[in-house]
């Protein structure tokens, strides 16, 4: 038994958040905000933050296998993110390949499926490289699907949908009066995955910021003031309780 294994084996929930287990999300999204002013509040660089950021990850994959939780989708960099200072940019793009190297071996022993979601074409050759590898490794697991949105933006992720598709129904390869939502999402990134049932936001900002436009539009929206960083195994015990507390009707009485 590894150290994540015996830990992970370790944990139990709170009796004062006892969860219903029959109401589990299938799928949570997170927008994982708030790393710099984790750092700037500490009087660290912004790369602390990041830093921080990776293990609040592990931490809450690691909570999501104990619940069951199928799909884990989260946002580490949008198309938008571009727009920081090149340092900045630098930094989480060799980030991402060293914190695969560090936790590939232990994410793979546990089942965990890993996939990027984002435009590939403009990712950096290594970071590219070590997802690519890491989804190879990964892909026969199934206890947890990872989706990582990076390079992620859903307009973007639409538009590019919607070119595909008229390339489609001008070849003739899909007839117009068959389509229908289903299909639609078939061409989006997250194709087949179920939309999320849970949509987190850390560090007070109440926005969605270019995240899963289309696929959130029955998603459960938590916000909490957390930054990233401090959000643990507890924080997301909360978020769940939140949600089964929720009475989703999907339009109906
Ligand atoms: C989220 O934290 C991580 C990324 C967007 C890459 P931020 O870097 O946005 O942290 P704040 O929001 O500036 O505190
Ligand atoms: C959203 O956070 C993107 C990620 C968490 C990766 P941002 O910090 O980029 O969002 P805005 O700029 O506050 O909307
Ligand atoms: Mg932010």
């Amino acid at each position: 038994m590894n150290l994540f294994s015996s830990i992970f084996s370790s944990i139990r929930i709170p009796p004062t958040r006892k969860l219903k287990a029959g109401n589990i999300p299938l799928h949570i999204a997170i927008i994982m905000d708030g790393n710099g002013r984790w750092a700037q509040k500490r009087g660290l660089p912004r790369s602390a933050g990041h830093r921080e950021g990776v293990k609040a990850l592990r931490v809450v994959l690691r909570t999501c296998l104990e619940l069951k939780v199928r799909y884990l989708t989260v946002y580490s960099f949008s198309s938008e993110n571009w727009k920081r200072p090149t340092g900045e940019v630098n930094f989480l793009m060799d980030l991402f390949v060293e914190s695969l190297s560090r936790y590939l071996g232990e994410m793979n022993k546990n089942g965990v499926r890993l996939r990027i979601i984002g435009d590939r074409d403009t990712i950096p050759g290594p970071t590219l490289k070590a997802f690519n590898n890491a989804e190879k490794i990964t892909e026969k697991n199934e206890r947890i699907f990872f989706n990582i949105a990076l390079n992620y933006g859903s307009r973007q992720e639409i538009l590019k949908s919607a070119k595909k598709l008229a390339g489609d129904l001008k070849d003739g390869n899909i007839n117009p009066d068959d389509l229908d939502e289903k299909k639609f999402s078939n061409y989006l990134l997250t194709g087949d995955f179920p939309d999320p049932d849970l949509l987190i936001r850390t560090s007070g900002e109440r926005r969605v910021s270019n995240f899963l436009l289309w696929q959130i539009a029955y998603t459960e929206l938590y916000f909490t003031g957390t930054l990233w960083p401090d959000f643990g195994r507890n924080d997301l015990l909360k978020a769940v309780f939140d949600y089964q507390k929720r009475n989703r009707r999907f339009g109906k009485l």
